[in-house]
C-alpha cells in the first residue's frame, strides 16, 4: 500500500540526533512507617544488627488496599508538574516495575489513563532494582532517535507485598516506593551522555519470586511452601553488587570520556549502605557526594534511585552542568548505569 507523501513525511521526517535531559522529577512513598524495632517484634532481630550490616533504620509499608500504580501516580503527577509538561504531550508512559498492579496488562497502561496521556504508548519494563536506569536508557534511545520528544520513567516497587515476614533474611531489607522523570530533548552536550547495561541470566536464583508466573502456578502447595514469597541468596547478590558497581560506574565513565573525579553526584541503588561505601571509597568518591535513602526507606527496588533524585533537588544538590552517575543492579541479575551532564537547576 502507498503512503501519502504528506503523511509519510510527517512521520518519517528524518531529525537531527538529540541528546535527552531529566526535566521534571516525583517521588511518593507509602505514610506507613515501619521500624527495625517493630520488625523485631515479628523475627528474632535486632535494630543494632540490622542498622549495621545494611544502614537501615527504618522503610515505609504500604496498607493492603495501596497498589504499586496508587504510589507510582503520585510521583508522576509531581514530575510532569515539575517538567511543566501536559500530561497530552506524553509520547511514552514508561513503567519500570517487578511488583505491577497486575500480571498483565501492563501497570504503565493503568498510568496512562489515570493521567490522561491520551497521545502516549505504554509499557512496563521487568529488569527488578535495576529498572528505572534500564528505563533512562531506553527512553533517551527513542529520543535521541526522533521518534519521540516526551517520556516518563517511573521506578516503582511494593516488594514488601512479595515478603515472608517471618523470614528474616529478607524481610528487613525491603520497602515501598516509586520516583519518576519526565525526559524531553536537550541541547547535545547535556542530558544522558552515556549508558551501559548488563545482565546475567545465570544468576536467576539469586533473587528472586519463584512461584506466580507460567513456570510455578499459584498452587495451595506453593502457598503452603511459600515459594511465591521472594528468596534470596543475600551474600551472593552482595558479592555480585561489590564487583559489577565499581565496574560499570568506570565503564560507563570512559563512554562519556569523563574520570571518576568529574562526578558531582552517584546515584546508586539503595540495597545496603555497605555496598555504597565500598563504591566509594573505590574511586575515592567522598560519601556527601553520594545520595543515600536506604536508611530511611530500605531497598525500594525499582524505586530508589528516583527517589534519590528527588530528594536531591529538594536539597538543592542538582545543579545545571553537574555530573551525575545513576546505577542500579539486582534481580535477574541485571545491572545498568547512566551519566547524566543534568540540565536544570534545582
Ligand atoms: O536489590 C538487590 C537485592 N538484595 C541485595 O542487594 C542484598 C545484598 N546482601 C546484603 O545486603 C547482605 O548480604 C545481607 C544484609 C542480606 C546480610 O548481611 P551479611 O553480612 O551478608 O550477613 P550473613 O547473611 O552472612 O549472616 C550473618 C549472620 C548469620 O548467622 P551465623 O550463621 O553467623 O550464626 C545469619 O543467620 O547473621 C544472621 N542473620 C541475622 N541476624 C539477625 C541473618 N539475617 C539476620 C537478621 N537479624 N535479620
Amino acid at each position: 500500500m502507498s503512503v501519502p507523501t504528506e503523511t509519510a513525511s510527517a512521520l518519517y521526517t528524518p531529525t537531527s540526533f538529540r541528546h535527552a535531559g531529566i526535566a521534571g522529577l516525583g517521588m511518593c512513598v507509602p505514610a506507613q512507617v515501619v521500624t527495625n524495632d517493630e520488625i523485631a517484634k515479628r523475627v528474632e532481630t535486632t535494630d543494632e544488627w540490622i542498622a549495621t550490616r545494611t544502614g537501615i533504620r527504618e522503610r515505609r509499608v504500604t496498607t493492603p488496599e495501596e497498589a504499586s500504580s496508587d504510589l507510582a501516580l503520585v510521583a508522576c503527577r509531581q514530575a510532569l508538574e515539575d517538567a511543566k509538561i501536559a500530561p497530552e504531550e506524553l509520547d511514552l508512559v514508561l513503567c519500570a516495575t517487578a511488583t505491577g498492579d497486575y500480571v498483565w496488562p501492563a501497570t504503565a497502561c493503568i498510568l496512562q489513563d489515570a493521567l490522561g496521556a491520551k497521545k502516549a504508548g505504554a509499557f512496563d519494563l521487568s529488569a527488578a532494582c535495576s529498572g528505572f536506569c534500564y528505563g533512562l536508557a531506553t527512553a533517551a534511545g527513542f529520543i535521541q532517535s526522533g521518534m519521540m520528544r516526551n517520556i516518563l520513567v517511573v521506578g516503582v516497587d511494593t516488594l514488601t507485598k512479595h515478603l515472608n515476614w517471618e523470614d528474616r533474611t529478607t524481610c528487613i531489607l525491603f520497602g515501598d516506593g516509586a520516583g519518576a522523570a519526565v525526559l524531553t530533548p536537550c541541547s547535545n552536550e547535556e542530558g544522558i551522555l552515556s549508558s551501559v547495561l548488563r545482565a546475567d541470566g545465570g544468576g536467576l536464583e539469586a533473587v528472586w519470586l519463584p512461584a506466580g508466573g507460567t513456570r510455578t502456578p499459584i498452587t495451595p502447595n506453593v502457598l503452603e511452601s511459600r515459594t511465591n514469597c521472594m528468596k534470596m541468596q543475600g551474600k551472593d547478590v552482595y558479592r555480585f553488587a561489590v564487583e559489577v558497581v565499581p565496574s560499570i560506574i568506570q565503564e560507563v565513565l570512559d563512554r562519556a570520556c569523563l574520570k571518576p573525579s568529574d562526578i558531582d553526584l552517584l546515584v546508586m541503588h539503595q540495597a545496603n549502605i555497605r555496598i555504597l561505601q565500598s563504591a566509594a571509597e573505590r574511586f575515592g568518591i567522598s560519601m556527601d557526594k553520594v545520595a543515600v535513602n536506604v536508611d530511611r526507606y530500605g531497598n525500594t527496588s525499582a524505586a530508589s534511585v528516583p527517589l534519590a533524585l528527588r530528594e536531591c533537588a529538594d536539597e538543592k544538590r542538582l545543579h545545571r552542568g553537574d555530573i551525575v552517575v545513576t546505577v542500579g543492579f539486582g534481580a535477574g541479575l541485571t545491572w545498568g548505569a547512566n551519566v547524566i551532564r543534568w540540565n536544570r537547576d534545582y
